[in-house]
């Protein structure tokens, strides 16, 4: 049986496109919400089995193509000492509000920190056929830092420009740059078919600041991860990432790009799915409309990548913008998967 979320990550898928989507496992699902009304967050994360049987859920109900671990971005920090809850949003015990805070920040953390992750990957991957795929993840070292900053996430990412400047960002890049690496390997011991790093926060810098300051925290980090696991693909995730900005990305080790809801997909792999496999974008919105009105914008979303010519559509990693709401109807995340493969099976067939 062919994995076609590896196949489409080699520009070699010739089914129907891949779907998985970023916070499948979620809120908006009864599975999730009847293991969260037992078990807290960080206990399903740090117990394997519980976060393995979280990251089932959505593949059974409804058949992704790929399963994401089950975990957070934020665990560098803690690991680096910073006390972290979630209520359900993620709570810090300090921020990094000036320079001097940075002591708090350690990068000596025990080496097996990071190993409930690889054993929450090595008990999904024990779960799921080999016909699907399996995510590891990170968070990307500009959002870990927004949000060391900021202590929680408000949605624009904005408010910590000034600490970009004033020593605070260099700081952190540098504790942070071993731990996220060793939180990559961690992950990768455990083989899963890809690693994913989310950059939330990717774009709320502009894109001269983003290439002068972070650009080479960001290749530093992808580069010694590719070093050492140099067959895994990698998956950068950028929102409000415009073409200025992936443009800067075109000699990192990445291999697939997502592209959040405000760009146009089709357009994006005319020019550039030739470099990456692009994945997203349908908009997350949508997925909370009534059936019908979804069923109408999911029609015209892959009425528009069917324009797209099939050599690049097969590495199309399709799925959305952003994350899973927990607003979103369980039918319309279920009907996108079927869609999808109705779809696109009835549109190769024809071609
Ligand atoms: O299926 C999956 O993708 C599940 C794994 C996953 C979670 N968070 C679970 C989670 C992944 C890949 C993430 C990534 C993540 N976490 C990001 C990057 C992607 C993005 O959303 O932009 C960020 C910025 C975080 C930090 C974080 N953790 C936030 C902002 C929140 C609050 C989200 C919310 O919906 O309220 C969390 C908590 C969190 N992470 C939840 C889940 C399922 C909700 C916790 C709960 O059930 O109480």
């Amino acid at each position: 049986m062919v994995n076609k979320f590896v196949a489409a990550l080699k520009h070699e898928n010739t089914s129907t496109p891949p779907v998985w989507m970023m916070r499948q496992a979620g809120r908006y699902h009864a599975h999730y919400q009847s293991i969260r009304a037992k078990h807290s967050f960080l206990e399903v994360c740090k117990t394997p089995a519980l976060a393995a049987e979280v990251a089932m859920g959505p593949m059974r109900d409804f058949d992704f193509d790929a399963a994401i671990l089950f975990s957070d971005i934020l665990f560098p920090l803690e690991a680096m000492g910073i006390g972290l809850d979630f209520a359900p949003g993620p709570k810090l015990a300090s921020h990094l509000r000036e320079v001097a805070d940075l002591e708090n920040y350690n990068p000596n953390i025990p080496p097996d920190f990071f190993e409930f992750q690889a054993d929450g990957l090595r008990q999904t991957r024990a779960m799921l056929s080999p016909e699907k795929g399996l995510i590891g993840f990170v968070g990307a070292p500009l959002t870990l830092y927004f949000f060391a900053v900021e202590g929680s996430h408000k949605g624009d990412c904005s408010s910590a420009h000034a600490g970009l400047l004033d020593g605070r960002f260099k700081g952190f890049m540098e504790r942070l740059h071993p731990v996220l690496l060793q939180n990559m390997k961690t992950q990768a011991a455990a083989r899963p078919d890809a690693m994913a790093m989310f950059d939330s926060c990717g774009g709320d810098i502009a894109p001269d600041l983003f290439a002068k300051i972070y650009l080479p925290h960001l290749a530093r980090v992808l580069r010694d991860f590719n070093a050492a696991y140099p067959d895994m693909p990698i998956i950068y995730y950028g929102k409000h990432m415009t073409r200025e900005y992936w443009d800067l990305l075109r000699d990192l080790p990445i291999t697939c790009l997502g592209v959040d809801h405000y760009q146009n997909l089709p357009n994006a792999m005319q020019k550039y799915g030739a470099r990456w496999a692009l994945q997203g974008n349908f908009h997350p919105d949508y997925l909370t409309l009534p059936h019908d009105e979804f069923r109408a914008r999911a029609a015209e979303f892959f009425t528009a990548m069917a324009t797209v010519p099939t050599e690049l559509r097969q590495g199309w990693v399709c799925g959305l913008g952003h994350g899973v709401t927990p607003q979103a109807r369980e039918e319309n995340v279920k009907a996108f998967v079927q869609m999808s493969r109705e779809f696109f099976g009835a549109h190769s067939a024809a071609a």
